[in-house]
């Protein structure tokens, strides 16, 4: 069964209380949002759902507090950061199923928003007894009233089997968000039938979060970019000495099963030729280009920390992406935050942003790095909320809270 939209509960939303699960998880700096962009990514449908006369009680979770309260995980700061971007009236409840969330439940006015504190302080959210997970869906059904109803649009969370995202669609009538809808557009694109040549930039700290990513995409991308952390593990693979680089020993066979594959006529596996090796890591820590086969000749030595491609291998990179009619990309290439290290991801990152076709950004890090180097989200396709959710969507995987919404 496919699910219901937004378009089959709007004509009927005024006057009802709908609950509305989003992704609100964004990076925080000093309790300020450094990166809105899931806030204005999610703000369209509960908004659309105001205007048309609902009450709307939105659900979010913000890190991961593990069932505890922790006050540097509240959502005070999105809710701030709504209360700018839109003109409708947002409060936020102390609590997420307790007196203050029912009371303010309960005095919600159609065209008005409450957002409920960070659901990951009751543990029952995360829970992997079904039990508790259902006992706190149904409380929260049970703050919205009679004739209410549920709307998934937290793309980023439907990969996970939690009481906001899996449970409560069992309880309320429920909807799929038209984010969720418009990135599972995109990312179908990428699956079914994408226009070749089609490159995968892949970067980020872990090769172990991306292997299963990998495995799936070495039979459909045509040439895979490999930066990041990750590199390392690659490079550690083909032979060469990284110094202390970040390495994952373990998934040496499965990378060099991947090379393998790769050689015998999968997609082309591109690993750096050179690459930024700094003596320690840090923003002002010394440090120099070389080339891979070389790694301990810069500052720091054998104890040397590679921390950006070169800059041959971002032009390299830049060029396969020029080349190509559909990027995805996941991952930073380098330590971004810090400027010195930044130059890899920037290279990168522009040239998807002039890519003749689809370019698309997915994750959390890759999302907040073209935002924080300066780029606008209008220079890409499209730029995915989603990190880990669209990973597991490429990497064919059933998502839990889009499941429960076709049943
Ligand atoms: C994300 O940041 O990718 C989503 O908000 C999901 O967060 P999680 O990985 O903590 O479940």
């Amino acid at each position: 069964m496919t699910a219901q939209t937004l378009r089959d509960l709007l004509p009927t939303a005024s006057g009802r209380t709908i609950v509305v699960r989003s992704d609100l998880n964004c990076p925080l700096d000093e309790g300020t949002v450094t990166d809105d962009g899931r806030i204005r990514a999610s703000l369209p449908v509960i908004t659309q759902l105001a205007e048309a006369g609902a009450k709307v009680i939105v659900m979010a979770h913000l890190g991961r507090p593990n069932g505890t309260v922790t006050p540097e995980f509240s959502l005070a700061p999105v809710a701030k950061r709504m209360r700018e971007l839109t003109d409708i009236p947002v409060t936020l409840a102390d609590d997420i199923t307790g007196p203050d969330a029912q009371q303010r439940a309960q005095q919600l006015e159609p065209r008005q928003i409450l957002l409920l504190q960070n659901v990951r302080f009751d543990a029952r959210e995360t829970s992997k007894n079904d039990t508790e997970r259902t006992e706190l869906a149904q409380e929260i059904a049970a703050l919205a009233g009679d004739h209410a109803a549920y709307v998934n649009d937290a793309f980023g969370a439907v990969h996970r089997k939690h009481a906001s995202v899996y449970d409560i669609a069992t309880i309320l009538p429920s909807y799929q968000g038209t984010l969720v809808a418009t990135e599972l557009h995109v990312l179908n694109q990428l699956i079914l039938e994408p226009k070749r040549p089609y490159t995968v930039v892949l970067g980020g700290s872990k090769v172990s979060d991306k292997l299963a990513v990998i495995d799936n995409l070495l039979d459909r991308a045509d040439t895979l970019l490999i930066g990041g952390g990750m590199a390392y593990t690659f490079l550690k693979a083909q032979g060469y000495d990284v110094a202390s680089s970040l390495l994952e020993e373990d998934q040496i066979p499965v990378v060099k099963d991947y090379l393998a594959r790769s050689a015998a006529g999968a997609a082309k596996i591109v690993v750096p030729v050179d690459t930024v090796v700094a003596e320690a890591f840090s923003a002002d820590a010394a440090h120099a280009v070389v080339t891979v086969d070389a790694m301990t000749s810069g500052p720091g030595g054998s104890d040397a920390l590679g921390l950006d491609i070169g800059p041959e291998t971002a032009n390299i990179y830049a060029e396969h992406i020029a080349a190509s009619a559909t990027v995805f990309w996941n991952g930073p290439m380098g330590v971004f935050e810090m400027e010195n290290f930044a130059a890899g991801t920037r290279t990168v990152a522009e040239a998807l942003s002039k890519v003749n076709g689809l370019s698309v950004v997915g994750g959390g890090d890759s999302a907040a790095a073209v935002r924080a180097l300066g780029f606008d989200d209008e220079q890409f396709g499209h730029i995915s909320t989603g990190g880990g959710a669209s990973l597991e969507y490429l990497e064919g995987k059933a998502l839990p809270g889009i499941d429960a919404l076709a049943k």
